[in-house]
């Protein structure tokens, strides 16, 4: 963050910025020039036609090809330039919205007064984002109390951080630096004080940082072993041969659509599994009974991400079924265990581990 002492926008720091920049010139440019325009009109008729003696001005013919005329141009004219804006702004709407498939994994959880953060491969930090230079790179995010707001003005790029539900922001960031990250919704008495950095650094810095890791393993890794403490693999086996039967195996199944035993449909996506994990109850796959118990509560938001992360990374996003590595998921001796006696001791243990 270069200190200047006056700078009007923050720089261009991302692939979207100068489009963003554009449309914000054009409407501010168009704002100034119509208010500049009705304003010298209101001062130039007053004086023109103000009232010089008592004769009774002459009525308008409302009918008069003149009239209709300037009707028709005074809608159309509008009509073209708020379409420019319509059009404009949508186009730049869909391009943020939709994260390239292979951008790279960053999530983000909020909390008052905090930015929590974690890569993918398993580094993890707080108020601070280390990312490579013209990567694309995608957010999943959510709050653990009130709705945030993840703010990068140098990238142009903000979205609600809420708690409950998975949002995403993408950006691909342009240049090497240090950029704000700030709380954009009032969230309580140290809102101004949810600040932080991202840090875009060259390819080869941001590899060397990586590498330094947390020592954790990657967010799947740990997300297996959050599994393996909750007792998931005991009826969610994903080697087909010891899958039980009461249970969806869960291996391919990222990114496909299946089918609900209400006869709905539904995506299997990072909020499909949120949801399932918390309310299992609330849509349950065709062919299977409701016998999950909820796991609300024994899971934080970060370690639900590992989970999230973990069940993806036992499926392809292209929707394509593979059978999974064998033993990729359960050792055979927690899964002869019984699911009804094991779950408690197990869910005790990762809850304990989970804070
Ligand atoms: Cu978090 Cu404002």
């Amino acid at each position: 963050m270069e200190q200047r002492t006056f700078q009007l926008f923050p720089e261009q720091a991302s692939s979207i910025a100068g489009s963003v920049d554009g449309l914000y010139a054009y409407l501010v440019i168009l704002s100034a020039f119509f208010s500049v325009l009705i304003f010298f009109l209101v001062v130039f008729f007053a004086i023109k036609y103000r009232k010089k003696d008592n004769s009774v001005p002459k009525p308008v013919d409302e009918h008069s090809i003149g009239g209709l005329l300037l009707e028709i141009t005074w809608s159309v004219i509008p009509l073209g330039l708020t379409m420019v804006m319509f059009g404009w702004g949508a186009s730049i709407v869909f391009q943020e919205s939709r994260p390239p498939a292979d951008s790279l994994e960053v999530f983000v959880t909020g909390k008052q007064w905090m930015w929590k953060i974690q890569h993918a491969e398993g580094a993890r930090e707080i108020n601070e984002l280390h990312i490579p230079v013209n990567r694309d790179v995608r957010l999943t995010m959510t709050s653990e109390d009130v709705i945030h707001d993840f703010y990068v003005p140098a990238f142009r790029t903000k979205a609600d951080v809420l708690p409950g539900r998975y949002t995403t922001e993408w950006f691909r960031p342009t240049r090497v630096g240090a950029y704000h990250i700030f709380c954009a919704e009032y969230c309580g008495t140290k809102h101004s004080g949810m600040i932080g950095t991202v840090y875009v650094m060259p390819e080869q810095d941001y590899n060397t940082w990586l590498a330094a890791g947390s020592g954790e393993g990657s967010m799947a890794e740990q997300g297996q072993a959050l599994f393996n403490q909750l007792g998931c693999g005991n009826c969610h086996a994903s080697a087909v041969n010891k899958n039980n039967g009461r249970c969806p195996n869960l291996a391919g199944l990222f990114g496909t659509t299946v089918d609900l035993k209400d006869g709905g449909r539904v995506k299997f996506d990072e909020a499909y599994i949120r949801e399932s994990v918390l309310y299992p109850q609330s849509k349950i796959v065709a062919g299977y009974d409701d016998i999950m118990p909820t796991f609300k509560g024994l899971l934080t938001e970060d370690g639900l991400l590992k989970v999230v992360e973990y069940v993806k990374s036992l499926g392809p996003r292209n929707g394509t079924q593979t059978p999974a590595a064998p033993g990729s998921v359960m050792t055979s001796a927690t899964e002869q265990q019984a699911p009804a006696q094991s779950r408690p001791a197990a869910r005790q243990t990762a809850a304990q581990g989970n804070r």
